[in-house]
């Protein structure tokens, strides 16, 4: 792993009533530590995870509508406001990597037939647009991922089933073991959550801190859900 440290620096006019320190998670940061290779950020729609992701993918010098450092093209309202109010500390520093932002995939996939024939060899020689959502993302993640790099992903889930959610897993496993590569990665799947030797961080609660599998929602109501689902649905669809 590469990314040792994320700082918000405190000498900041950090305005609350504006966005991004208007939402409490990243008015209160401070430091975060990274000690796994793979990082989790959890935590309710709007707590801030993709714009923390953002950031450090803007200092990375990603393109922040996702892609690596070469892929220089423009989607409206994709910069992070957040990045110059951020310091990484790296031992050592890579620039080799990816940022996936699942949302605006379409303008990376126009983006990358444009490159040309031999870019998109490099993706799996098949335009990214005449594969299905899931399809791409997997050429995306065989292909395109190798070597020592840092992978920073916003809900990677979005275009996987559950098997290639766990075809997933193991794709970042190996390029963990073999590459010593680091992901983080903003999820709500409780599959890829279920990543063994992973920190999870929580955005809830106006504050992002570590916490544990079984401890998050996903796993409590996904669980709660399977092991209980006629009376779970009565409770929540009956008057
Ligand atoms: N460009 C922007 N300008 C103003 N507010 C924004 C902007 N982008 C996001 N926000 C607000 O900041 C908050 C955090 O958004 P963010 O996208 O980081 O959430 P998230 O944790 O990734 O949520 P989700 O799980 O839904 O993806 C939200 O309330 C959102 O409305
Ligand atoms: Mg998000």
């Amino acid at each position: 792993m590469f990314l040792k440290k994320i700082t918000l620096l405190h000498e900041e006019d950090k305005t609350k009533e504006l966005y991004p320190f208007s939402i409490p998670s990243i008015q209160s940061m401070s430091e975060l530590d990274i000690t796994k290779s793979v990082t989790f950020f959890v935590g309710e729609n709007g707590s801030g995870k993709s714009t923390l992701l953002e950031g450090i993918a803007d200092l990375c010098g990603f393109n922040s509508a996702g892609g690596g450092r070469n892929n220089t093209y423009d989607v409206e309202a994709s910069e992070s406001v957040l990045s110059e109010h951020l310091r990484l500390s790296w031992m050592p520093k890579v620039t080799n990597g990816f940022f996936l932002r699942a949302e605006s995939f379409y303008h990376f996939a126009s983006h990358i037939d444009n490159l040309g024939p031999a870019v998109l060899e490099s993706y799996g020689g098949k335009s990214l647009h005449e594969q299905s959502h899931g399809e791409s993302f997997l050429s995306l993640f065989l292909n395109r991922f190798n070597g020592k790099a840092i992978y920073l992903l916003d809900e990677p889930e979005a275009a996987l089933s559950p098997q290639r959610q766990l075809t997933f897993l193991r794709i970042m496993h190996d390029l963990v073991r073999e590459e010593n590569c680091q992901f983080i990665i903003a999820t709500h799947s409780p599959i890829i959550l279920g990543y063994p030797d992973a920190t999870i961080l929580s955005f809830d609660g106006g504050k992002i801190k570590e916490t544990q599998y079984e401890m998050t929602e996903h796993y409590q109501i996904t669980k709660y859900f399977l092991d209980h689902r006629e009376k779970f649905l009565k409770d929540i669809l009956e008057d």
